[in-house]
């Protein structure tokens, strides 16, 4: 019995975060789950490295495309490896291998007659590589609301329009198709409405797919994109996959590009697509351009992988947006694991050490509690098949508690004093309950926990690990009366709040620092020493790092009539917060879009409590109002002033 899956391919203009950890984690947990199942379960991910956004990360890291899709495809691999998650396949879009199955699909459109030439005419936004064709002129792009240019391009086009009906009928057909509930009536109402043809090739870009047949034409990044899927798998038959993970702004390119290419291609179409919610960061979404991303390396060190699995799997309903935050990350794993779990583990092992000699206990165990066992396989698998994983932790969690009560109503460290051989067998039962239900819990947190299910394991004295364990199999009883337990060791141990998170914020400034470092290509800047009056050397002025910047955002500042404050995007792995003496001479969103320059190797300080860090470069006429230095031509961002 074959499953796949896969995680969408990540885009490699920046570096991973726990946005991108919380699919490939989720990923790996139903992989692990599937395993236990029987199922030859494979998981697919990968990274997705054309397109213009690259194309102008590579020239700000001063490398070719290639050598910088090298290095942060590896950054991804890495991280991966480092969290452990079993990733069976990794696929890049650069991989020649891929491109044969693009053109594959592409040949397949084409025999069928689904592919024409046309020309578009219309508003086009470079960043997101675009074509916004219902846009007025001067809208701003609908996703990244900068500014759009005005382009008239030769395209190939694929008849999106020409899938309307199939694509309803297999919503209808198949409604497990496209989960959860919600996000399938988004797209059977986005489809109900009419699709336009989608243009599948680009001119204005060279790092790409080359179209067959087409002179200076490469694929639409998502065409070339979504058929990582298939050939992560090439020649294996595992295609087609049995679910595709996402999250909910890629639902679209999912849930109605890739199952009409394959359709016009003849193809077999994906089983189901669930798209996950976002994870927020004090209510906005974590992303680069936001500049309130997390990092998942900070984490591990501090707490291990297992707490930040536990937390986003338990804390966030899969399939709605779920906030994070460091306290509420210690929160959860003191409570449920440090103090629930790991303090269970560590009673009941030292009573059997105390009063067994470190034996498993002779019974069958409580009859009770071995219903609730029972029942609660039961209900963890039937969760955890469908996505509910929270629901999932939180039937195990309610099994813990119930023995956690069991323990102490039975007064155990009495019934050891008391030598009367009744008193002995209800210590025996008592005992063998609680390891029972441990052993229980090891195999249903396995997916979620591996790393401290393995260690419960062993501490139970059970050979090999708990992912061997058959999910069918699972049954009450079968921990062995007599068996040798494990030595006791602290699963959980307990965290200090205040250190921890200190820490791990240390950490993430060291991450941050070390990924820009990798994206730009270079140790982060120096900043500059104090000038002297007079003339200047070449040297003196190599010092001051101007760079090319563009604008996110803008706010007044409170209080301040002067004041903006500035998120501006200078090819860092975050934006720039910069507050500027502007105000009076620029409205919030005359400035945001717009390119400037920066001097970013300025000391940071702080304006009205808000830090800025690089100085916004502008002409100051005697007595009148500040002007923006800009370019007339088109400046990449990131570029350095010389
Ligand atoms: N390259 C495209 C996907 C192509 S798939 C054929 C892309 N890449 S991405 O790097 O932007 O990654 C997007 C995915 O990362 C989301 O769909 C989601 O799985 C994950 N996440 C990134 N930020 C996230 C959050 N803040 N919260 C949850 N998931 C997020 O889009």
């Amino acid at each position: 019995m074959k499953y796949y899956l896969t995680t969408p391919i990540y885009y490699v203009n920046a570096a991973p975060h726990i946005g991108h950890t919380y699919t490939t984690i989720v990923a790996d947990a139903i992989r692990r789950f599937k395993r236990m199942q029987g199922y030859d379960a494979v998981l697919t991910t990968g990274t997705d490295e054309h397109g213009q956004k690259v194309e102008r990360a590579a020239r700000a890291a001063g490398k070719t495309p290639q050598e910088f899709t090298d290095l942060i495809a590896a950054e991804f691999r890495k991280q991966w490896e480092m969290l452990g998650l079993g990733i069976d396949r990794f696929m890049r879009t650069s991989d020649p291998r891929h491109h044969a199955v693009v053109r594959m699909l592409f040949e397949r459109c084409l025999k069928n007659g689904y592919i024409y030439k046309g020309a578009y005419t219309g508003p086009y936004c470079v960043y997101d590589e675009l074509y916004v064709g219902d846009a007025k002129p001067g809208d701003p792009c609908p996703d990244c609301r900068r500014p759009m240019e005005t382009v008239t391009e030769e395209n190939l086009f694929f008849k999106l329009s020409a899938f309307q009906e199939r694509l309803l009928e297999l919503y209808e057909a198949q409604p497990e198709f496209i989960q959860p509930e919600t996000r399938r009536n988004e797209v059977i109402s986005f489809v109900r409405q009419g699709l336009s043809d989608l243009s599948i090739s680009r001119t204005t870009i060279k790092w790409g797919i080359p179209v067959p047949g087409e002179d200076r034409h490469v694929f639409y990044v998502w065409f070339d994109a979504l058929t990582t899927y298939m050939s992560a798998v090439a020649g294996e038959e595992r295609w087609p996959a049995d679910l595709h993970l996402i999250g909910k702004e890629i639902l679209r390119f999912h849930a109605i590009y890739w199952p009409a290419f394959l359709m016009a291609a003849e193809l077999p179409l994906p089983k189901q697509i669930f798209a996950h919610g976002w994870l927020l960061f004090e209510q906005d979404k974590m992303s680069k351009s936001r500049g309130n991303i997390v990092r998942a390396e900070p984490i591990r060190r501090v707490m291990g992988a297992d707490a930040l699995r536990y937390f986003l799997m338990r804390e966030v309903v899969f399939g709605q947006d779920g906030s994070f935050s460091y306290d509420a990350l210690v929160g959860r794993y003191n409570s449920d694991l440090a103090n629930g779990l790991g303090n269970l583990v560590s009673r009941t092992l030292t009573m059997i050490n105390q009063y067994c000699g470190g034996a498993a206990p002779r019974s069958h165990g409580d009859a009770g509690i071995a219903q609730v066992a029972r029942e609660t396989i039961g209900a963890a698998v039937a969760a955890f098949d469908n996505f509910e994983f929270s629901k999932a932790l939180e039937t195990v969690w309610a099994l813990l508690s119930a023995v956690d009560k069991f323990i102490v109503s039975r007064v155990p460290w009495t019934l050891a004093r008391d030598q009367s051989p009744p008193a002995r067998v209800r210590l025996e039962e008592t005992l063998y309950t609680a390891a029972e239900v441990l052993r229980i819990a090891a195999v249903l947190l396995a997916p979620v926990l591996p790393e401290s299910a393995r260690k419960i394991w062993g501490q139970l004295g059970m050979a090999g690990s708990p992912e061997d364990v058959r999910l069918q199999d699972l049954a009450w009883g079968q921990l062995p009366a007599g068996q040798t337990m494990g030595t006791v060791r602290a699963v959980f141990p307990r965290v200090e709040e205040k250190p921890a998170i200190d820490k791990m914020r240390a950490l993430e400034k060291e991450e941050t620092a070390r990924q820009s470092a990798l994206l730009l290509g270079k140790p982060p800047a120096e900043p500059a020493a104090p000038q002297e009056g007079g003339k200047i050397t070449i040297e003196d002025f190599a010092k001051v790092d101007m760079r090319v910047g563009l604008v996110l955002s803008a706010e007044a500042v409170k209080g301040a009539d002067k004041l903006l404050h500035l998120k501006v995007d200078i090819g860092e792995a975050e934006p720039r917060s910069i507050v500027a003496g502007i105000a009076e001479a620029y409205r919030p969103e005359q400035v945001t879009g717009r390119k400037v320059v920066i001097v970013a190797n300025l000391q940071p300080r702080k304006l009205r409590g808000i830090p800025s860090d690089g100085m916004i470069v502008a002409a100051s006429p005697e007595g009148g109002q500040p002007v923006l230095v800009g370019f007339l031509e088109d400046a990449p961002i990131g570029t350095r002033l010389t």
